[in-house]
Protein backbone atom coordinates (compact mmCIF):
# COMPACT_ATOMS: atom_id res chain seq x y z
CA UNK A 1 0.00 0.00 0.00
CA UNK A 2 1.23 3.50 -1.10
CA UNK A 3 1.52 6.21 2.07
CA UNK A 4 -0.27 9.11 2.15
CA UNK A 5 0.73 12.25 0.06
CA UNK A 6 1.43 15.52 0.96
CA UNK A 7 0.92 16.47 -2.76
CA UNK A 8 -2.01 14.05 -3.19
CA UNK A 9 -4.72 17.10 -4.03
CA UNK A 10 -3.67 17.00 -7.80
CA UNK A 11 -3.78 13.62 -8.68
CA UNK A 12 -6.11 11.37 -9.84
CA UNK A 13 -4.69 8.18 -9.17
CA UNK A 14 -2.88 7.27 -6.35
CA UNK A 15 1.18 6.89 -6.70
CA UNK A 16 1.80 3.15 -7.53
CA UNK A 17 4.10 1.37 -4.97
CA UNK A 18 6.66 0.71 -7.25
CA UNK A 19 7.61 3.97 -7.63
CA UNK A 20 6.27 5.29 -4.14
CA UNK A 21 8.78 3.03 -2.46
CA UNK A 22 11.63 4.24 -5.48
CA UNK A 23 11.29 7.64 -4.28
CA UNK A 24 11.05 6.90 -0.88
CA UNK A 25 14.03 8.87 1.29
CA UNK A 26 12.54 8.00 5.38
CA UNK A 27 15.46 5.12 5.47
CA UNK A 28 17.83 7.55 5.50
CA UNK A 29 16.77 10.97 5.88
CA UNK A 30 15.48 9.77 9.26
CA UNK A 31 19.27 10.82 10.15
CA UNK A 32 17.94 14.55 9.93
CA UNK A 33 15.13 14.58 12.46
CA UNK A 34 16.14 16.74 15.16
CA UNK A 35 17.37 19.30 12.84
CA UNK A 36 13.72 18.84 11.17
CA UNK A 37 11.95 19.68 14.73
CA UNK A 38 14.74 22.64 15.10
CA UNK A 39 13.33 23.96 11.90
CA UNK A 40 9.17 23.37 12.41
CA UNK A 41 9.75 25.05 16.02
CA UNK A 42 11.48 28.49 14.47
CA UNK A 43 9.06 27.88 11.53
CA UNK A 44 6.02 28.28 13.89
CA UNK A 45 6.63 31.02 16.05
CA UNK A 46 7.70 32.99 13.03
CA UNK A 47 3.99 32.37 11.84
CA UNK A 48 2.57 33.05 15.20
CA UNK A 49 4.99 36.35 15.03
CA UNK A 50 3.60 37.05 11.30
CA UNK A 51 -0.12 36.29 12.38
CA UNK A 52 -0.53 33.62 9.83
CA UNK A 53 -0.93 31.38 13.07
CA UNK A 54 -2.81 31.93 16.72
CA UNK A 55 -0.89 31.72 19.82
CA UNK A 56 -3.13 28.65 20.26
CA UNK A 57 -2.17 27.26 17.21
CA UNK A 58 1.10 27.71 17.44
CA UNK A 59 1.17 26.43 21.14
CA UNK A 60 -0.39 22.78 19.75
CA UNK A 61 2.13 22.73 16.99
CA UNK A 62 5.18 23.27 18.91
CA UNK A 63 4.00 20.70 21.79
CA UNK A 64 3.44 18.89 19.23
CA UNK A 65 7.31 19.11 18.33
CA UNK A 66 7.65 18.19 21.54
CA UNK A 67 5.87 15.39 21.65
CA UNK A 68 7.33 14.50 18.24
CA UNK A 69 11.23 14.90 19.99
CA UNK A 70 10.48 12.25 22.84
CA UNK A 71 9.15 9.87 20.07
CA UNK A 72 11.82 10.01 17.95
CA UNK A 73 14.22 9.93 20.59
CA UNK A 74 12.79 6.78 21.48
CA UNK A 75 13.22 5.41 18.26
CA UNK A 76 16.77 6.34 17.97
CA UNK A 77 17.29 4.59 21.37
CA UNK A 78 14.91 1.84 19.88
CA UNK A 79 16.49 1.74 16.28
CA UNK A 80 12.50 1.30 15.50
CA UNK A 81 12.10 3.46 12.79
CA UNK A 82 9.33 1.48 10.91
CA UNK A 83 6.78 4.05 11.60
CA UNK A 84 9.08 6.69 10.28
CA UNK A 85 9.99 4.51 7.25
CA UNK A 86 6.29 4.00 6.27
CA UNK A 87 6.80 7.96 4.81
CA UNK A 88 8.01 9.51 1.91
CA UNK A 89 10.94 11.10 3.93
CA UNK A 90 11.57 12.72 7.87
CA UNK A 91 9.39 16.14 6.50
CA UNK A 92 6.63 13.88 6.12
CA UNK A 93 6.59 11.56 8.88
CA UNK A 94 6.82 14.99 11.07
CA UNK A 95 3.42 16.58 9.13
CA UNK A 96 1.47 13.42 9.21
CA UNK A 97 2.12 12.85 12.95
CA UNK A 98 1.07 16.29 13.72
CA UNK A 99 -2.13 15.87 11.87
CA UNK A 100 -2.84 12.24 13.60
CA UNK A 101 -2.43 14.61 16.88
CA UNK A 102 -3.60 17.88 16.68
CA UNK A 103 -5.99 17.02 13.26
CA UNK A 104 -6.43 20.17 11.18
CA UNK A 105 -3.99 22.55 13.01
CA UNK A 106 -1.15 20.47 11.45
CA UNK A 107 -2.02 21.63 7.58
CA UNK A 108 -0.71 25.41 9.20
CA UNK A 109 2.38 24.14 9.36
CA UNK A 110 3.77 24.05 6.17
CA UNK A 111 2.56 27.64 4.99
CA UNK A 112 5.37 29.22 2.96
CA UNK A 113 7.49 26.51 3.07
CA UNK A 114 8.82 23.87 0.84
CA UNK A 115 10.72 20.56 1.20
CA UNK A 116 13.23 22.14 -0.60
CA UNK A 117 14.36 24.58 1.49
CA UNK A 118 13.28 22.48 4.53
CA UNK A 119 15.85 20.14 3.76
CA UNK A 120 18.16 22.28 3.01
CA UNK A 121 18.15 23.96 6.20
CA UNK A 122 18.12 20.23 8.23
CA UNK A 123 21.38 19.63 5.99
CA UNK A 124 22.84 22.43 7.12
CA UNK A 125 22.03 22.29 10.58
CA UNK A 126 22.98 18.14 10.69
CA UNK A 127 26.52 19.27 9.05
CA UNK A 128 27.39 22.18 11.44
CA UNK A 129 26.55 19.70 14.48
CA UNK A 130 28.86 16.75 12.42
CA UNK A 131 31.44 19.74 11.99
CA UNK A 132 31.87 20.52 15.54
CA UNK A 133 32.39 16.81 16.44
CA UNK A 134 34.73 16.13 13.73
CA UNK A 135 37.05 19.35 15.09
CA UNK A 136 37.25 17.73 19.24
CA UNK A 137 37.95 14.07 17.24
CA UNK A 138 40.95 15.72 15.42
CA UNK A 139 41.94 17.79 18.31
CA UNK A 140 41.83 14.34 20.21
CA UNK A 141 44.45 13.21 17.44
CA UNK A 142 46.44 16.12 17.35
CA UNK A 143 47.28 15.68 21.25
CA UNK A 144 48.14 11.95 20.64
CA UNK A 145 50.60 12.88 18.24
CA UNK A 146 52.14 15.67 20.22
CA UNK A 147 52.64 13.13 22.78
CA UNK A 148 54.49 10.86 20.84
CA UNK A 149 56.44 13.58 19.65
CA UNK A 150 57.70 14.38 23.49
CA UNK A 151 58.34 11.31 24.18
CA UNK A 152 60.33 10.56 20.64
CA UNK A 153 62.48 13.71 20.25
CA UNK A 154 65.57 11.88 20.69
CA UNK A 155 64.55 9.23 18.65
CA UNK A 156 66.61 9.75 14.75
CA UNK A 157 65.05 7.96 11.69
CA UNK A 158 65.01 8.15 8.01
CA UNK A 159 63.23 10.49 6.03
CA UNK A 160 62.40 9.16 2.55
CA UNK A 161 61.64 10.70 -0.53
CA UNK A 162 60.61 8.02 -3.32
CA UNK A 163 60.40 5.29 -0.32
CA UNK A 164 64.41 5.32 -0.45
CA UNK A 165 66.50 6.59 2.14
CA UNK A 166 67.21 10.04 1.94
CA UNK A 167 68.20 12.12 4.78
CA UNK A 168 67.74 11.91 8.95
CA UNK A 169 64.90 13.31 11.03
CA UNK A 170 63.74 12.63 14.02
CA UNK A 171 60.23 10.37 14.87
CA UNK A 172 59.16 13.65 16.95
CA UNK A 173 59.43 15.47 13.49
CA UNK A 174 57.52 12.92 11.92
CA UNK A 175 54.55 13.12 14.79
CA UNK A 176 54.47 16.92 14.13
CA UNK A 177 54.11 16.64 10.48
CA UNK A 178 51.14 14.50 10.97
CA UNK A 179 50.03 17.06 13.27
CA UNK A 180 49.93 20.04 10.89
CA UNK A 181 48.10 17.94 8.42
CA UNK A 182 45.35 17.63 11.03
CA UNK A 183 45.67 21.32 11.61
CA UNK A 184 44.95 22.43 7.92
CA UNK A 185 42.36 19.74 8.05
CA UNK A 186 40.84 21.31 11.26
CA UNK A 187 41.25 24.89 9.66
CA UNK A 188 39.12 23.67 6.80
CA UNK A 189 36.45 22.65 8.26
CA UNK A 190 36.58 25.76 10.06
CA UNK A 191 36.50 27.50 7.45
CA UNK A 192 33.66 25.73 5.61
CA UNK A 193 31.51 26.56 9.41
CA UNK A 194 31.69 30.30 7.48
CA UNK A 195 29.60 29.41 4.36
CA UNK A 196 27.16 27.73 6.76
CA UNK A 197 26.04 30.96 8.61
CA UNK A 198 22.99 31.65 6.23
CA UNK A 199 19.86 30.08 6.18
CA UNK A 200 17.79 28.81 3.23
CA UNK A 201 14.47 28.38 5.28
CA UNK A 202 11.55 30.70 3.69
CA UNK A 203 13.43 30.17 0.18
CA UNK A 204 10.23 28.20 -0.66
CA UNK A 205 10.27 25.94 -3.47
CA UNK A 206 12.06 27.90 -5.32
CA UNK A 207 10.71 31.79 -5.87
CA UNK A 208 10.02 32.55 -2.46
CA UNK A 209 6.31 33.26 -0.98
CA UNK A 210 3.47 35.92 -1.29
CA UNK A 211 2.91 35.39 2.45
CA UNK A 212 4.66 37.95 5.20
CA UNK A 213 7.60 35.10 5.74
CA UNK A 214 10.01 36.82 8.21
CA UNK A 215 13.29 34.86 6.84
CA UNK A 216 15.60 37.21 9.38
CA UNK A 217 13.33 36.01 12.22
CA UNK A 218 13.77 31.89 11.09
CA UNK A 219 17.63 32.99 10.44
CA UNK A 220 17.93 34.10 14.44
CA UNK A 221 15.94 31.47 16.04
CA UNK A 222 18.26 28.65 14.25
CA UNK A 223 21.27 30.59 14.72
CA UNK A 224 22.14 32.00 11.69
CA UNK A 225 23.98 35.08 10.82
CA UNK A 226 21.22 36.45 7.96
CA UNK A 227 18.93 34.83 5.61
CA UNK A 228 20.27 33.22 2.37
CA UNK A 229 20.03 35.98 -0.93
CA UNK A 230 18.36 34.08 -3.42
CA UNK A 231 16.09 31.52 -3.21
CA UNK A 232 16.85 29.78 -7.27
CA UNK A 233 20.60 29.38 -5.75
CA UNK A 234 19.36 28.36 -2.20
CA UNK A 235 17.12 25.63 -3.45
CA UNK A 236 19.84 23.93 -5.75
CA UNK A 237 23.16 25.40 -3.89
CA UNK A 238 24.74 22.21 -2.66
CA UNK A 239 28.05 23.45 -2.77
CA UNK A 240 28.57 23.22 1.11
CA UNK A 241 28.04 19.39 0.78
CA UNK A 242 30.85 19.46 -1.82
CA UNK A 243 32.73 21.78 0.08
CA UNK A 244 32.67 18.98 3.24
CA UNK A 245 33.08 15.86 1.32
CA UNK A 246 36.82 17.15 -0.80
CA UNK A 247 37.97 18.57 2.95
CA UNK A 248 36.12 14.95 4.17
CA UNK A 249 38.50 13.46 1.20
CA UNK A 250 41.58 15.61 2.16
CA UNK A 251 41.64 14.16 5.27
CA UNK A 252 41.11 10.58 4.94
CA UNK A 253 43.58 11.00 2.47
CA UNK A 254 45.84 12.53 5.75
CA UNK A 255 44.83 9.24 7.70
CA UNK A 256 45.30 6.84 4.46
CA UNK A 257 49.00 7.66 4.19
CA UNK A 258 49.40 7.84 7.72
CA UNK A 259 48.25 4.20 7.81
CA UNK A 260 50.55 3.45 4.87
CA UNK A 261 53.75 4.74 6.85
CA UNK A 262 52.57 2.93 10.03
CA UNK A 263 51.83 -0.78 7.96
CA UNK A 264 54.98 -0.17 6.63
CA UNK A 265 56.41 0.23 9.43
CA UNK A 266 55.49 -2.59 11.23
CA UNK A 267 56.62 -5.06 8.39
CA UNK A 268 59.24 -7.38 9.45
CA UNK A 269 61.12 -5.30 6.52
CA UNK A 270 61.13 -2.17 8.23
CA UNK A 271 60.19 -3.32 12.16
CA UNK A 272 60.93 0.39 13.18
CA UNK A 273 57.72 0.32 15.24
CA UNK A 274 55.37 -2.00 16.60
CA UNK A 275 51.33 -1.56 17.47
CA UNK A 276 49.92 -3.05 21.25
CA UNK A 277 49.16 -6.50 20.33
CA UNK A 278 45.15 -5.58 21.84
CA UNK A 279 44.93 -3.30 18.47
CA UNK A 280 45.97 -5.81 15.84
CA UNK A 281 44.38 -8.84 14.91
CA UNK A 282 45.47 -12.44 14.01
CA UNK A 283 45.00 -14.67 11.17
CA UNK A 284 42.45 -18.11 10.91
CA UNK A 285 44.99 -19.93 9.38
CA UNK A 286 48.62 -18.52 9.91
CA UNK A 287 49.44 -19.20 13.79
CA UNK A 288 52.32 -16.34 13.47
CA UNK A 289 50.21 -13.45 11.99
CA UNK A 290 49.59 -10.27 13.94
CA UNK A 291 48.31 -8.12 11.77
CA UNK A 292 47.60 -4.09 11.62
CA UNK A 293 43.86 -4.35 10.50
CA UNK A 294 42.59 -1.47 11.57
CA UNK A 295 45.27 0.63 10.13
CA UNK A 296 44.28 -1.26 6.76
CA UNK A 297 40.61 -0.93 7.06
CA UNK A 298 41.41 3.27 7.75
CA UNK A 299 43.09 3.78 4.67
CA UNK A 300 40.50 0.97 2.75
CA UNK A 301 37.54 3.77 4.13
CA UNK A 302 38.99 6.23 2.33
CA UNK A 303 38.08 5.09 -1.14
CA UNK A 304 34.30 5.62 0.06
CA UNK A 305 35.07 9.22 1.17
CA UNK A 306 36.64 9.92 -2.13
CA UNK A 307 33.88 8.25 -3.74
CA UNK A 308 31.53 9.98 -1.81
CA UNK A 309 33.16 13.25 -3.22
CA UNK A 310 33.31 11.96 -7.13
CA UNK A 311 29.16 10.93 -6.60
CA UNK A 312 28.35 14.17 -5.20
CA UNK A 313 30.16 16.01 -7.90
CA UNK A 314 28.73 14.07 -10.95
CA UNK A 315 25.26 14.25 -8.73
CA UNK A 316 25.39 17.79 -8.91
CA UNK A 317 27.27 18.40 -12.87
CA UNK A 318 24.04 18.14 -15.15
CA UNK A 319 21.26 20.10 -12.79
CA UNK A 320 19.46 22.44 -14.22
CA UNK A 321 19.26 25.75 -11.29
CA UNK A 322 16.65 24.97 -8.64
CA UNK A 323 16.24 21.98 -6.79
CA UNK A 324 15.54 18.42 -8.71
CA UNK A 325 14.82 15.47 -6.84
CA UNK A 326 18.45 14.31 -7.76
CA UNK A 327 19.67 16.39 -4.87
CA UNK A 328 17.88 13.55 -2.39
CA UNK A 329 20.70 11.72 -3.10
CA UNK A 330 23.38 13.77 -1.75
CA UNK A 331 22.32 12.80 1.64
CA UNK A 332 23.33 9.43 1.07
CA UNK A 333 27.46 10.92 0.26
CA UNK A 334 26.83 13.54 3.56
CA UNK A 335 26.22 10.79 5.78
CA UNK A 336 28.50 7.97 4.95
CA UNK A 337 31.36 10.83 4.63
CA UNK A 338 30.83 12.11 8.02
CA UNK A 339 29.90 8.97 9.87
CA UNK A 340 33.19 7.12 8.02
CA UNK A 341 35.34 10.44 10.12
CA UNK A 342 33.79 10.17 13.12
CA UNK A 343 34.23 6.39 13.24
CA UNK A 344 37.83 6.67 11.83
CA UNK A 345 39.18 9.21 14.28
CA UNK A 346 38.77 7.81 17.38
CA UNK A 347 39.96 4.74 16.31
CA UNK A 348 43.01 6.54 14.93
CA UNK A 349 43.37 8.23 18.17
CA UNK A 350 43.58 5.12 19.90
CA UNK A 351 46.26 3.08 17.43
CA UNK A 352 48.43 6.33 17.86
CA UNK A 353 48.65 5.95 21.50
CA UNK A 354 49.94 1.96 21.02
CA UNK A 355 53.01 2.57 18.94
CA UNK A 356 55.96 1.65 20.58
CA UNK A 357 59.25 1.97 18.86
CA UNK A 358 61.77 -0.52 17.94
CA UNK A 359 64.64 1.52 19.02
CA UNK A 360 67.58 -1.45 17.38
CA UNK A 361 66.23 -1.53 14.37
CA UNK A 362 65.10 1.92 13.95
CA UNK A 363 68.71 3.25 15.17
CA UNK A 364 70.07 0.63 12.62
CA UNK A 365 68.73 1.92 9.52
CA UNK A 366 69.18 5.55 10.87
CA UNK A 367 73.09 4.40 10.74
CA UNK A 368 73.03 3.72 7.19
CA UNK A 369 76.35 5.86 6.07
CA UNK A 370 73.77 7.23 2.95
CA UNK A 371 71.42 9.14 5.11
CA UNK A 372 74.06 12.42 6.08
CA UNK A 373 75.63 12.31 2.04
CA UNK A 374 73.79 15.38 1.74
CA UNK A 375 75.52 16.89 5.25
CA UNK A 376 78.81 16.04 3.91
CA UNK A 377 78.03 17.95 0.77
CA UNK A 378 76.99 20.72 3.18
CA UNK A 379 80.24 20.18 4.98
CA UNK A 380 82.15 20.68 1.57
CA UNK A 381 79.93 24.29 1.16
CA UNK A 382 80.52 25.47 4.49
CA UNK A 383 84.29 24.95 3.30
CA UNK A 384 84.01 27.39 0.45
CA UNK A 385 83.59 24.46 -2.71
CA UNK A 386 80.70 25.23 -4.71
CA UNK A 387 77.11 22.59 -4.20
CA UNK A 388 77.37 21.21 -7.54
CA UNK A 389 80.92 20.38 -7.09
CA UNK A 390 80.33 18.94 -3.80
CA UNK A 391 77.63 17.13 -4.92
CA UNK A 392 79.56 15.59 -7.92
CA UNK A 393 82.64 14.56 -5.20
CA UNK A 394 80.17 12.99 -2.49
CA UNK A 395 78.72 11.44 -5.54
CA UNK A 396 82.25 9.80 -6.16
CA UNK A 397 82.31 8.87 -2.59
CA UNK A 398 79.37 7.08 -2.43
CA UNK A 399 80.19 5.05 -5.28
CA UNK A 400 83.45 4.25 -3.36
CA UNK A 401 81.01 3.38 -0.30
CA UNK A 402 78.71 0.96 -2.22
CA UNK A 403 81.91 -0.96 -3.16
CA UNK A 404 83.67 -1.23 -0.24
CA UNK A 405 80.84 -0.90 2.12
CA UNK A 406 83.14 1.03 4.63
CA UNK A 407 81.09 3.35 7.09
CA UNK A 408 82.55 6.81 6.86
CA UNK A 409 83.93 6.62 10.53
CA UNK A 410 85.92 4.21 9.50
CA UNK A 411 87.64 6.63 6.45
CA UNK A 412 91.35 8.61 7.46
CA UNK A 413 90.96 12.02 6.62
CA UNK A 414 93.41 11.30 3.91
CA UNK A 415 90.92 8.86 2.52
CA UNK A 416 88.56 11.78 2.52
CA UNK A 417 91.24 14.27 1.14
CA UNK A 418 91.65 12.20 -2.19
CA UNK A 419 87.94 13.25 -3.12
CA UNK A 420 88.36 17.18 -1.72
CA UNK A 421 91.43 18.89 -0.19
CA UNK A 422 89.25 21.27 2.12
CA UNK A 423 88.58 17.88 4.20
CA UNK A 424 89.77 18.07 7.87
CA UNK A 425 89.25 16.11 10.88
CA UNK A 426 86.13 18.11 11.72
CA UNK A 427 84.45 15.52 9.11
CA UNK A 428 83.90 12.91 11.45
CA UNK A 429 81.68 15.21 13.83
CA UNK A 430 79.69 15.24 10.20
CA UNK A 431 78.93 11.83 9.67
CA UNK A 432 77.89 10.95 13.00
CA UNK A 433 73.91 10.62 12.76
CA UNK A 434 73.69 12.10 16.24
CA UNK A 435 74.93 15.20 15.15
CA UNK A 436 73.22 15.77 11.79
CA UNK A 437 69.78 16.78 13.29
CA UNK A 438 71.22 19.21 16.33
CA UNK A 439 73.32 21.21 13.14
CA UNK A 440 69.88 21.68 11.31
CA UNK A 441 69.60 25.31 10.90
CA UNK A 442 66.27 25.73 8.60
CA UNK A 443 63.06 26.73 10.75
CA UNK A 444 60.54 23.85 10.00
CA UNK A 445 63.46 21.24 10.20
CA UNK A 446 64.34 18.35 12.86
CA UNK A 447 66.36 20.53 15.05
CA UNK A 448 65.80 19.28 18.50
CA UNK A 449 65.56 22.68 19.33
CA UNK A 450 62.87 24.01 16.94
CA UNK A 451 61.18 20.35 18.10
CA UNK A 452 61.27 20.96 21.31
CA UNK A 453 59.88 24.60 21.42
CA UNK A 454 57.23 23.66 18.69
CA UNK A 455 55.69 21.03 20.85
CA UNK A 456 55.51 23.71 23.42
CA UNK A 457 53.77 25.81 21.12
CA UNK A 458 51.18 23.40 20.15
CA UNK A 459 50.89 22.00 23.23
CA UNK A 460 49.67 25.72 24.56
CA UNK A 461 47.62 26.22 21.01
CA UNK A 462 45.79 22.49 22.01
CA UNK A 463 44.35 24.07 25.51
CA UNK A 464 43.09 26.87 24.28
CA UNK A 465 41.21 25.17 21.08
N1 LIG B 1 13.36 14.07 0.13
C1 LIG B 1 13.70 15.25 -0.58
C2 LIG B 1 15.21 15.47 -0.60
O1 LIG B 1 15.86 14.85 0.15
C3 LIG B 1 13.04 16.42 0.04
C4 LIG B 1 12.67 17.47 -0.93
C5 LIG B 1 11.64 16.95 -1.86
N2 LIG B 1 11.07 17.99 -2.62
C6 LIG B 1 10.25 17.72 -3.62
N3 LIG B 1 9.72 18.72 -4.20
N4 LIG B 1 9.98 16.52 -4.02
O2 LIG B 1 15.74 16.25 -1.33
Amino acid sequence: MTTQKLWAGRFQNPLEEIIDNFTRSSSFDRKLWRYDLQGSCAHVLMLEQQGLLTHHEAEQLLQGISFLHKELTRCETDNDWKEVERQEDIHSYVEFKLKEMFGPVADKLHTGRSRNDQVAVDTVLYLRDQLRLMDWRLRDVQRALIKLADRDIAITIPAYTHLQRAQLVSLAHYWLALYEMFQRDRLRLKDLEKRLQLSPLGSGAVAGSTLPIDRKFTAKVLGFRAPTANSIDTVGDRDWLLEFLGNGAILMTHVSRLCEDLILWCSSEFNFIQLEDSLCTGSSLMPHKKNPDALELMRGKTAGVVGNLMSALTLMKGLPSGYSRDMQEDKLFLFQTAETLLGVLPVLERVIQGVSVNREDVNAAAADPLLVATDIAEYLVSNGVAFREAHAVVGRMVQEYLKTRKPWREWTVEAFQAYHPVFRESVFEIVNPDSSLRRKKTLGSPNPDFIRQKIKELDEELQES
